[in-house]
Formats: structure tokens, C-alpha cells, sequence
């Protein structure tokens, strides 16, 4: 399929014809944007979610009365199977997970048994209740961690720095063994960091932008950070959703690097954040060891060669977008 052939056509008037769409994570970040590009495109969302003692549904309010949500976890694989067994879904996606990096040293085997055999779990319920489904697995750039090549591309080695990247690099190699060993439809994305005004508050994008509307409107008057000299390659999520959408659509599934091609330091980040509130960082920020991890990523800059040819993808926001839009939107939210 050529770059300008988006995708298999989707039937948008005939509820029965309707293809279905399984997202895991679906209150997460990702799950959110995903679910309402879907419903854009005419989709019968489900989204999977896990038991909480509390409602959990921020991301996902204003489309709730759109979706159909099946509790399930993907650390027990009878309750995808059932989840599977009573949607049918056309496609899977694949996207839940324990995701933040630093959590991960301290949870290292609960991150492997959601991060890395969840996604095992999830494949073999696939296959044993409908293997033509589609499957999408999320993977990620921290699976390159210590880089071997800048920037880094589809044939870049792994060499994972945190327990996260080690489960990554595992949901990625039972996800292409999968499809060598049962010929089943599924497609890894190598996606590099995306943020949004969604982003967990732990993450540092969200950490800055947050943190600098708080100075700025005199809730608080400092902000304490860990490694400012870490370097990332980050884009918008709601422009990073649609590649995933775009590589299940292709007649041959495959592995494809998402990202903006570009870096920029946390301490540029934060540069640019608090600048946009006419507001000097080094006066605010403080380094603390805390936030330091075992193992550090350094350097992430991706190469989207492939992207580009195969799937036509290319991201839509800039980087100044990106930050400008969740400064204003945390702003916005700790006015009201
Ligand atoms: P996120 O906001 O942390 O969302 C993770 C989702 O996984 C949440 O809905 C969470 O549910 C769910 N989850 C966690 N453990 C679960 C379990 N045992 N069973 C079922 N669901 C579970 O993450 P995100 O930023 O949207 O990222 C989506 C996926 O892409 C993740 O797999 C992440 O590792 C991967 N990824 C993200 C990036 C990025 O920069 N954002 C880059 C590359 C790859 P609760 O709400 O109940 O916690
Ligand atoms: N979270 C956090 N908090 N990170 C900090 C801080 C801080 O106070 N100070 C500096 N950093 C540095 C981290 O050391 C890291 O080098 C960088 O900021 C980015 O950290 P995160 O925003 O936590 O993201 P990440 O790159 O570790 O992981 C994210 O991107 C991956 C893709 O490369 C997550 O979304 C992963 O799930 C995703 O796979």
C-alpha cells in the first residue's frame, strides 16, 4: 500500500459492517487519543481495563457513552480470553502496560510480568480464540537504550537500560516470533517518546509544564528534577496514533520507528516551557539525586525512513507545539 492509501476501506453507515477495534490501556494516555481516531474512523471501539478500587476515567469521560468497556488484565490471560470471546475484535491494540521507566527498577518483576509476558498472554489468547485478529504491539525507543547507531532505526540493536526496556524488548521479540511461527497479522511500533496534555504528572514533560504553571499562577516555587542533560526525541500522541492504526491496515504486518527525528535535552524542555510564561527556569529548578536513575538513557533520536515510505506517516505537530499546548492546557486546568 502506497503512502497515499491510508488504510483498508472502513465502512462508516452499516453498524454490522462496523470493524472492531480491542484497545488494552485504554484509560492511559495513548488509549484515549487511539479511541477517538478510531471512532473518527467509524470504528466499534472496546476498551480492556483492569479492576480499580476507583473510577479512573479522566482520559476517557468525554467519550465514554461512545466505547464499550471489558474488564480484563493482562496479567491474567483467562480474562482476555473471555474479553476476546465476547467482542470479536478485528483488531488488537495492544498499548497497556507498566510504563514508567522509574518505577520499573523498583518493580522490575511486575513490570516483566505485565510489560513483557502480558503481551505472551495476550498473543495466545489471540490465537486461540480468533488468529486472523490484527494485533498491534507498543513497543518503544527505550528498547535501544545505550545506543549503538544515531539515529536510530528499525535494524538499530537493542541494548535496554531499565527493567521497562527489558520487558519492551521482549514484548517485541514474542510479537515478530508470533508472526514468524503462526503467520499471525502483527506489527511492533518502535514509538519514541509522545506526550500530550494527557501525560501521566510523573513523566517529566508533564512534570515541567505542570510544574511551571503552578510557579507561574503561585502555587508552588520550585521544581526539583533529576538529569537535565538526558536528550529525547519527542512528538505529540495524538499524531503518533494514527501510525499504529496505519501499520495494522497494511497488508504485511512489520516493525516501523515512529518518531519526530529531532532531540532536545530536558534542559531545553524546560527552557522552552517556563520561557513561554515569560518565567526564567534556572530560577525555579533544582536538581535532585532522587530522580536519577540506575541506568540512563542518554541519547534517543529516531530515524522514520520507513514510516514515511511505507505507511506515508508523518508527524503534524511541532515540537514548540507540543510544549506550548500543555503549558497553556495546565494553565488552563489549574485555573479552574
Ligand atoms: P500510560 O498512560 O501509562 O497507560 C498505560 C495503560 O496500561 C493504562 O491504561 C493502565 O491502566 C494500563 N495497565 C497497566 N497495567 C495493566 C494491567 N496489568 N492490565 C491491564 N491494563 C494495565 O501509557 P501511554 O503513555 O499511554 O503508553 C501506551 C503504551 O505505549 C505503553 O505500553 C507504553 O509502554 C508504550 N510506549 C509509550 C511511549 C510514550 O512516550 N508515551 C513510547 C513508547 C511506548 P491504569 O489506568 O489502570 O493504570
Ligand atoms: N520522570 C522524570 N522525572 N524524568 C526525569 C526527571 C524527573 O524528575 N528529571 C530528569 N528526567 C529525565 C529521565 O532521567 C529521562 O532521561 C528523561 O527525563 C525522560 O524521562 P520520562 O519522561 O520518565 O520518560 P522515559 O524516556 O524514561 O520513558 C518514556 O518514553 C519511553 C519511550 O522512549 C515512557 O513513556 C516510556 O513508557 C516510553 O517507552
Amino acid at each position: 500500500m502506497g503512502p497515499e492509501n491510508l488504510g483498508r476501506d472502513v465502512p462508516t453507515t452499516d453498524t454490522d459492517l462496523m470493524p472492531k477495534a480491542l484497545i488494552t490501556g485504554i484509560t492511559g494516555q495513548d488509549g484515549s487519543y487511539l479511541a477517538e481516531f478510531l471512532l473518527g474512523r467509524g470504528y466499534d471501539v472496546v476498551g480492556m481495563l483492569r479492576r480499580s478500587s476507583t473510577v479512573n476515567f479522566e482520559r476517557i469521560d468525554h467519550i465514554q457513552d461512545e466505547i464499550t468497556l471489558a474488564q480484563g488484565d493482562l496479567l491474567d490471560g483467562a480474562s482476555m480470553i473471555q474479553v476476546l470471546r465476547d467482542h470479536e475484535p478485528d483488531e488488537v491494540y495492544n498499548l497497556a502496560a507498566q510504563s514508567f521507566v522509574q518505577t520499573s527498577f523498583g518493580q522490575a518483576v511486575l513490570t516483566g510480568e505485565t510489560t513483557g509476558l502480558g503481551v505472551t498472554r495476550l498473543l495466545d489468547a489471540i490465537r486461540m480464540v480468533k488468529p486472523d485478529i490484527r494485533f498491534y504491539q507498543a513497543s518503544s525507543s527505550e528498547m535501544f537504550g545505550k545506543v549503538n547507531q544515531v539515529p536510530q532505526d528499525e535494524d538499530t540493536p537493542f541494548h535496554p537500560r531499565s527493567p521497562y526496556g527489558v520487558a519492551k524488548v521482549y514484548g517485541h521479540w514474542i510479537t515478530v516470533n508470533y508472526r514468524e511461527s503462526y503467520d499471525m497479522h502483527a506489527s511492533s511500533g518502535i514509538l519514541f517518546n509522545h506526550e500530550s496534555p494527557r501525560r501521566g504528572l510523573e513523566f517529566v514533560t508533564r512534570k515541567i509544564t505542570d510544574g511551571a504553571a503552578r510557579i507561574k499562577l503561585g502555587l508552588a516555587d520550585e521544581l526539583r528534577l533529576g538529569n537535565l542533560d538526558a536528550q529525547r526525541d519527542w512528538g505529540f500522541a495524538g499524531d503518533y496514533v494514527k501510525a499504529m492504526w496505519q501499520m495494522v491496515q497494511q497488508d504485511e504486518p512489520g516493525d516501523f520507528v515512529i518518531c519526530m527525528g529531532e532531540t532536545h535535552s530536558v534542559r531545553e524542555f524546560c527552557k522552552l516551557a517556563f520561557g513561554m510564561l515569560d518565567l526564567d527556569w534556572e530560577q525555579y529548578v533544582t536538581v535532585d539525586p532522587q530522580f536519577y536513575r540506575p541506568a540512563e538513557v542518554d541519547l534517543l533520536i529516531g530515524d522514520r525512513s520507513k514510516a514515511e515510505k511505507v505507511l506515508g506517516w508523518t508527524p503534524e505537530t511541532s515540537f514548540e507545539e507540543l510544549v506550548r499546548m500543555m503549558v497553556e492546557a495546565d494553565v488552563k486546568r489549574l485555573q479552574s
